[in-house]
C-alpha cells in the first residue's frame, strides 16, 4: 500500500499527470465574509490534530499521507477545518497554502488559497453539513488574508458541486490540466464552460493546439 502510494507520487511527479476539474472561485469582497460556526475546530501549524481527531484523519488517509498533509501545513501554512458533533467528526476539509499548487495552478493565480479533501462522514451525509463547514472556512480564509479562494472538485461529483455552488462559489468552467516531464511541461485547456454543459470531444491524436502553456 505504501509502496504504490509512493510510486504513484513519484509517476505523477516525474512522468506525467493530468486531470479534469470543475473549477471555482471565491471573490469575498463581493460574495460576503461566510460565517463562523461554533461547531467547528481549527487545526493548523500550532495546535496540531489529536485524540479523536487525530484518529478520524488517520482512518480517511493511512498514516503515511496524513503525515505528508501535516508536513505540507507546517511547510506552506493551511489549517485543517473539523465540524464535531456530540464528540463525534462528522466532518472536516482543509485550507491548504498555494505554493505546492503554485506550478500547476499559477495561470489561475499567483497566490491563493486552496479549499480541498472535504468529506463529510457516511452517517452525517445531506444534513447540509458541508455547506456550514464551507461558510465557516470562507470565514476562516479572508480573515488569514485577502487573497482569493478556489476549490475544485470532479465534474461526476454533483454533490460537492451543489454544496460549493450553494456555500456561493463562482464556477470558472470545466478545465484539463496537464503536467509533465519533472513539472516543467505544465499546460490547462478549458473543455466546458460549466459541468452541466455537454461534453465537448477532445482530440485523442497528439498534442492539442487549444491547450495554453503554464508559465
Ligand atoms: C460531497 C460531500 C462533502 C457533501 O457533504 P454533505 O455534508 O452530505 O453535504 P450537504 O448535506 O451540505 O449537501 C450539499 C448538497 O448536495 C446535495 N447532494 C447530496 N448528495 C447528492 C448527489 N448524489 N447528487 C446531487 N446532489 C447531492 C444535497 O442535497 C445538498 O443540496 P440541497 O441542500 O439543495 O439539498 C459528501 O458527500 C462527501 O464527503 N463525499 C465524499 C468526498 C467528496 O466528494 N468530497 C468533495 C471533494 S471537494
Amino acid at each position: 500500500m505504501l509502496i504504490l502510494s509512493l510510486l504513484r507520487r513519484l509517476s505523477s511527479a516525474v512522468i506525467y499527470w493530468h486531470g479534469s476539474w470543475v473549477i471555482y472561485s471565491y471573490d469575498a469582497t463581493a460574495q460576503g465574509d461566510g460565517k463562523l460556526d461554533a461547531a467547528v475546530q481549527t487545526y493548523d501549524a500550532e495546535h496540531l490534530p489529536v485524540g479523536v481527531v487525530k484518529q478520524a484523519l488517520q482512518e480517511r488517509y493511512g498514516r503515511f499521507e496524513y503525515k505528508l498533509r501535516l508536513r505540507e501545513m507546517l511547510r506552506h501554512g493551511g489549517k485543517c477545518l473539523v465540524l464535531m458533533d456530540q464528540g463525534k467528526v462528522a466532518s472536516f476539509g482543509w485550507i491548504r497554502g498555494w505554493k505546492p499548487f503554485r506550478r500547476r495552478y499559477g495561470w489561475l493565480a499567483r497566490d491563493a488559497f486552496l479549499l480541498s479533501s472535504y468529506w463529510t462522514m457516511p452517517d452525517f451525509r445531506g444534513k447540509g453539513l458541508y455547506g456550514r463547514l464551507l461558510a465557516h472556512t470562507i470565514a476562516v480564509a479572508r480573515k488569514a488574508d485577502n487573497v482569493p479562494i478556489f476549490i475544485w472538485t470532479d465534474p461526476e461529483n454533483h454533490a460537492s458541486q451543489r454544496g460549493i455552488e450553494k456555500a456561493g462559489f463562482k464556477c470558472l468552467g470545466v478545465f484539463e490540466v496537464r503536467q509533465a516531464f519533472f513539472r516543467l511541461i505544465n499546460t490547462y485547456r478549458k473543455i466546458r464552460t460549466s459541468p452541466q454543459e455537454a461534453c465537448v470531444q477532445s482530440s485523442a491524436n497528439g498534442p492539442d493546439p487549444s491547450f495554453e502553456q503554464n508559465e
